[in-house]
């Protein structure tokens, strides 16, 4: 098949060349930002007059019957018209022309790659919040639902203090809200025009970049052209975006495994969102969990590779920059698909309360609380942490708790002790005592969550607004 840059050349490109260079097998995937794009761009040279008003309405047809034999499977996207571009503006060429050989005019693929990718992030950002609120919402019914459901808090994987599983889960609503203010921030550097840059250099031709930003709902204009063709801030952005929000939900993944262990067993999956062994006819396993935690690391693989890609790079554009797509489309896929399946695997997990409770009663996680119970009596708080420490080293080697310390014995330790020490150890008191600003109290929690929808419904605003924009 000839080339549209075959003019220069006198043999036909090697097969495996042609394998090696072509990217339509993925980037056929911006099929839908290529086409409206082509058609701001063949409007735009159609206003300033570069092409007629026949040739600017051609195209625009031929441009629409393309995207439709596309949308209804109708379209063969040859490698050796290497990519989405290529193939777009052959079919058109042959469906309407010498029209569509005028599309081209001021453009280069240089330009054009790097306006489909800033609309398909917009697109995909604006999905991508979407789901973020979803998953946001079910922790917040989760959280209502969990306000008084006790459980140990843990430092080092040791029980530590004891908080509720409403708390935790708000602490992961809270990384959440941080998520979606970064996608904010990737939205920002996508919502930039490239169109125009031409190859490295602008045009000759009274192009007028301005209308087709404004056809497309950009909110700026790229200012250098150089810069316009080279940039991939904006990938990178969205993939470290990509490899926080993982991140996140990797370390939720780990607490999901660990809970539904059976030595832990604080939770039991939904035997919809769980697994069995082909050997073992007992095991029930968290692998949707494993495979979140686990492509976590894809997810950085590709933010790596990007930046180890970009480093080296001489402006402007390079075929290096191809390479920007995979890792790009498979974080994408990658995060809006972990979000979906995590939210409904959440909202359906039995919580095993009694377990739970039971964990938080049976250890030493008050201990804290029995140290600020002698601060509140005037003891100084190191005075007070050796003398609780004392107290546990005496109630483990009697293989008791600390609430089956009689009261004779703590007064040995510390006449300060009195009657009321007991109330001070019950979990249930110690969680609702900590009333320090974000700490687990009942009554905070409770307060977060109602505080926590009303962060979501303006988010709910924020992404109203930008889907007008996409
Ligand atoms: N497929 C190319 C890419 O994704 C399009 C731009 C090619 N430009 C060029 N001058 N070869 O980067």
């Amino acid at each position: 098949m000839a080339k549209l840059w075959g003019g220069r050349f006198s043999k036909n490109t090697n097969a495996m060349v042609d394998a090696f260079n072509a990217s339509i097998e993925f980037d056929k995937r911006l099929y839908h930002e290529d086409i409206r794009g082509s058609i701001a761009h063949a409007n735009m040279l159609g206003r300033t007059g570069i092409i007629s008003q026949e040739d600017n309405k051609q195209i625009v047809a031929g441009l629409n019957k393309i995207l439709s034999d596309i949308e209804a499977g109708e379209f063969d996207f040859s490698v050796e018209l290497e990519d989405i571009h290529m193939n777009v503006e052959a079919r058109l060429t042959a469906a309407i022309g010498s029209a569509g050989a005028r599309l081209h005019t001021a453009r280069s693929r240089n330009d054009q790659v790097a306006l489909d990718m800033h609309m398909y992030m917009k697109r995909e950002v604006t999905e991508i919040m979407e789901l973020l609120i979803e998953f946001e919402n079910a922790l917040l019914t989760l959280a209502k639902k969990h306000n008084k459901t006790l459980m140990p808090g843990y430092t080092h994987l040791q029980r530590a203090q004891p908080i509720t599983l409403a708390h935790h889960l708000l602490a992961y609503f809270n990384m959440l809200q941080r998520d979606f203010r970064r996608l904010q921030g990737v939205w920002a550097g996508a919502d930039l025009m490239p169109l125009g840059a031409g190859a490295i250099a602008g045009t000759t031709l009274p192009i007028d970049r301005f209308q087709v930003a404004k056809e497309l709902n950009f909110g700026a204009v790229y200012g250098n052209s150089m810069d316009a063709v080279s940039d991939r801030d904006y990938v990178l952005e969205f993939l470290s975006f990509a490899s926080i929000t993982m991140m996140h939900l990797s370390r939720f993944s780990e607490e999901i495994c660990l809970w539904s262990s059976t030595e832990f067993g604080f939770i039991e999956l939904d035997d919809a969102f769980a697994t069995g062994s082909s050997m073992m006819p007992q095991k029930k396993n968290p692998d949707i969990s494993e495979l979140v935690r686990g492509k976590t690391g894809r997810v950085y693989g590709h933010l790596m590779a990007m930046l180890t890609t970009l480093k080296g790079l001489p402006l402007t554009y390079n075929k290096d920059l191809q390479e920007d797509k995979e890792g790009f489309f498979d974080a994408i896929d990658t995060v809006k698909f972990s979000l979906l399946v995590y939210k409904d695997m959440i909202l359906t997990m039995k919580v095993n309360k009694d377990k739970m409770a039971a964990a938080v009663h049976n250890d030493f996680s008050n201990a804290t609380d029995l140290a600020d119970y002698l601060v509140r009596k005037g003891l100084p708080f190191r005075q007070a942490h050796a003398v609780v420490g004392k107290a546990v080293a005496y109630a483990i080697a009697e293989g008791k708790l600390l609430t089956e310390i009689t009261l004779e014995e703590y007064k040995q330790m510390s006449p300060l002790f009195e009657e009321d020490l007991l109330v001070a150890l019950q979990p249930e008191h110690c969680v609702a005592a900590r009333t320090s600003y974000g700490g687990p109290a009942f009554a905070l929690n409770a307060k977060q969550v109602e505080m926590g929808k009303e962060i979501v419904r303006e988010q709910k605003k924020v992404y109203n607004q930008l889907k007008k924009k996409i």
